[in-house]
């Protein structure tokens, strides 16, 4: 009896030291799983310009080949980046191998066909890049396997189908960015449980529906960006809660009609940029805004506001400011006040205000405007007087538009001087100014017509 069960454990313990005897070491027994997954990868790269995969041969062990960072522990893959090096090809679902994988950059390159649902097996899993690549596909719901993922960067690509509601049941993610991409559905409502999401970008995609109310929990959002897209219903209140917002983009959905909260400026005090175009808002611009005093880009074009302009108090940082195609002013002598608030914004480059009831005199002070402004607006308005001299102090102004109104006088001669001024009077056709990588600003005009006159 105790000579058998002696065996037994030599039996045991022998058959694992031959097992790994037979392997060459124990420890290589995962690197060889991580070594055969890189060659399936490879094996799927269908066109390699700069020759980055030759380097992926034996000469050499994998953790030297390019882009592929080991953990120094293990000798396991810890890292894959391979960042514009024009790659094409699919992703491997033998990815989903790489047991130890934690970051997968694949940005910039030509990747097609889905992410494999095989991807759920990384449970190590922190940062997916995959954006600027034609990634298709659904999205697997696999993905809310990877329980420690913290950004899914997958934008700029032909992602298909709807957002898994199962990403909801994800703890750590911080950032998920899907924009410019043809996904469709809504936000699943269980994004409101992902508690550390900092960011949430889906601009540009054919979503539809209401924004779930959930969203108005997630306390510590940062950016949120739904435009363009087709969400409808009614903006949900909470969102105007959300405190730590600096970015609120969700411009150009067919909401309800809506007005914006009149304590906007107070309670989302942290605002840097609102984009808030084409999103069907009635009533007038908060007069709590000025409150926001960090507000760099005020984007509220094309919308049925009414009302005057706040007088901003200390907007030092703005940089953008367009109210064009609404019905602010009343044709009053004062609708113009709030420019001389503008003076003090050292960084100003657009100030749009064209299409909408302003009346008055466009004041002798926007001479006193920053001389970084570049486009100035004011068409089809009902502003009288004329064309003030000081703006020839506006060196770098591009263009200046105030056609539709009732100013008389001549332009003034100086103007002349004004070397970067392109476009005086005529309207401009559009152009598209990316400000930052997730924004893109829409001035669309009416067709070109007039040019420089002078
Ligand atoms: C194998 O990789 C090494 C190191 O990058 C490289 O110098 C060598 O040319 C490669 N061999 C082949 C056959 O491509
Ligand atoms: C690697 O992944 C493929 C596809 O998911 C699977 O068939 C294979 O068994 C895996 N190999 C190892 C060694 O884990
Ligand atoms: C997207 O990828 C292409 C090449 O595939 C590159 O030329 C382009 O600069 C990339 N764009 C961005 C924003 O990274
Ligand atoms: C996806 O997850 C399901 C369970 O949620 C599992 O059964 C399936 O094997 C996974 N698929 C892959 C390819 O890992
Ligand atoms: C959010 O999480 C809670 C608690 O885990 C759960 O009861 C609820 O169903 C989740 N909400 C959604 C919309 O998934
Ligand atoms: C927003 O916050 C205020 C003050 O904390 C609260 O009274 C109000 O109910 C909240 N609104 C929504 C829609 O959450
Ligand atoms: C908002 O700004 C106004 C004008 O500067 C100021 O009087 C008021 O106290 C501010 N409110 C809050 C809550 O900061
Ligand atoms: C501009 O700044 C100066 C100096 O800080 C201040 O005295 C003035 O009131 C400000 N003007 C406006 C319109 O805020
Ligand atoms: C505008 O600037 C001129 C000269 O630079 C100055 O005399 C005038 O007081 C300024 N006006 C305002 C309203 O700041």
């Amino acid at each position: 009896m105790q000579l058998g069960y002696f065996w037994s454990f030599f039996y045991f313990y022998a058959s694992i030291f031959f097992l790994c005897l037979g392997l060459t070491d124990c420890a290589l027994a995962g690197n060889e799983t991580d070594r055969l997954a890189l060659l399936e990868f490879k094996a799927r790269i269908t066109h390699d310009p700069l020759r980055v995969m030759s380097s992926w041969n034996d000469s050499m062990n994998f953790c030297q080949w390019q882009g592929v960072t080991c953990g120094l522990r293990h000798q396991r893959v810890t890292s894959l980046n391979l960042m514009s090096l024009q790659l094409e090809g699919s992703i491997s679902p033998h990815i989903g191998n790489l047991s130890f994988l934690r970051e997968l950059h694949l940005h910039s390159n030509s990747f097609s066909q889905e992410i494999p649902s095989e991807i759920g097996r990384l449970s190590r899993l922190q940062y997916l890049y995959l954006p600027n690549n034609s990634i298709g596909g659904a999205i697997p719901s696999n993905l809310s396997r990877c329980s420690n993922l913290i950004k899914f960067h997958v934008y700029n690509d032909q992602l298909i189908g709807e957002i898994p509601m199962e990403i909801g049941s994800l703890s750590k993610p911080k950032v998920f960015t899907v924009s410019c991409n043809n996904l469709i559905g809504t936000i699943p409502a269980s994004f409101g449980n992902l508690s550390s999401l900092e960011s949430l970008a889906a601009r540009e995609n054919y979503f539809s529906g209401s924004i779930p109310n959930a969203l108005g929990k997630l306390t510590t959002l940062r950016k949120l960006f739904l435009h363009i897209n087709t969400f409808s219903g009614t903006i949900p209140p909470s969102i105007y809660n959300l405190s730590s917002l600096t970015d609120l983009y969700l411009a150009g959905n067919p909401f309800y009609p809506g007005s914006l909260p009149s304590n906007l400026g107070i309670s989302l005090p942290n605002l840097r940029h609102l984009g808030m175009f084409q999103a069907q808002l009635i009533g007038s611009i908060p007069p709590s805004l000025p409150n926001a005093s960090n507000l760099e880009v005020i984007q509220l074009q094309l919308n049925s506001l009414i009302g005057q302009v706040p007088t901003f108090g200390n907007f030092l940082g703005l940089q953008l400011f367009s109210v064009k195609y609404n019905f602010l002013g009343n044709g009053g002598a004062t609708d113009l006040n709030f420019l001389s608030s503008l003076t003090n914004a050292t960084n100003l480059r657009v100030l749009v205000a064209g299409d909408n009831n302003f009346g008055g005199m466009l004041p002798e002070l926007i001479g006193n405007f920053s001389t970084t402004l570049e486009i100035m607006q004011f068409n089809d308005n009902h502003m009288v007087g004329n064309i003030p001299a000081g703006l020839q102090n506006l060196i770098n102004l591009i263009v200046f538009l105030a056609p539709g109104n009732h100013l008389s006088g001549n332009i003034p001669t100086v103007i002349g001087e004004l070397k970067n001024l392109q476009i005086l009077i005529g309207v401009y056709s559009s152009f598209c100014w990316e400000l930052n990588q997730f924004i893109c600003i829409f001035f669309s005009n009416k067709q070109s017509s007039g040019r420089h006159p002078l």
